[in-house]
């Protein structure tokens, strides 16, 4: 594809449809980093519908990152109730308590040598938060990439390096929202919205006219 042209149209489509959520407040590439790491872990759990719910009940328990590592498990486990894998509270508290101490890591590697931080949350936050060019690789990047590129059975690594060489360097934050609201809202896996979709005209799926065939099922 003309990949100039593609993230123009991503990007603007983005800046006029793009979803208002609490934690996108602040300038883009500089948002709240606790704000931004909190949303991200509790949305592996959850759609982003239901989990707005427990991220806005999380943040008035917690409101930043002191308190959140003064409060005892207990009280952050009874917090978390409702979003499963409880693991993720224990290493977002004991995350907490090493940012108190040390400040909020501000590079990609720095957010992955925390309790519970994985590739996507490092990638995300680091975008997000501090503008750094990493592309995320959930879910939705991979249906859209998937289509995009007619790649049936994309895997983990396939969908990486596209990721990495379609992120738009010049807003990072910008381009992997847009990318997963795309996804969540038009690039849908049952019935896609490809006449309201900017990369229709870049998109091998739709060319096929089956768009909604990929990717194909997950084998087991
Ligand atoms: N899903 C997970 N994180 C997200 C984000 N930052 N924006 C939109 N959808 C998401």
């Amino acid at each position: 594809p003309d990949v100039p042209a593609l993230r123009s149209a991503l990007l603007a489509w983005f800046d006029v449809s793009g979803r208002d959520l609490p934690w996108r407040r602040g300038q883009e590439g500089a948002r709240e980093p606790y704000r931004v790491w909190i949303a991200e872990i509790l949305l592996q759990q959850t759609q982003v519908v239901r989990g707005l719910v427990y991220y806005d009940r999380f943040l008035t328990t917690f409101p930043d990152v002191h308190a959140l590592a003064a409060a005892p498990e207990s009280d952050v486990l009874k917090a978390w109730e409702g979003c499963g894998y409880y693991a993720r509270a224990r290493n977002l508290r004991r995350a907490a308590q090493i940012v108190a101490q040390n400040g909020f890591p501000d590079t990609h590697a720095g957010w992955l040598a925390l309790p519970g931080v994985g590739p996507y949350t490092a990638a995300a936050v680091s975008s997000l938060a501090f503008g750094e060019a990493r592309a995320v690789n959930d879910g939705n990047v991979r249906r859209v990439l998937s289509r995009l590129y007619g790649e049936r059975q994309p895997t983990e690594a396939w969908v990486q390096v596209r990721a990495d060489a379609l992120l738009d360097s010049r807003r990072p934050g910008a381009w992997n929202e847009a990318i997963m609201d795309l996804g969540a809202t038009v690039c849908t896996p049952r019935s896609p919205r490809c006449g309201v979709c900017p990369l229709a005209p870049f998109c091998a799926a739709y060319a096929s006219g089956q768009a909604e065939t990929y990717p194909a099922p997950k084998v087991r």
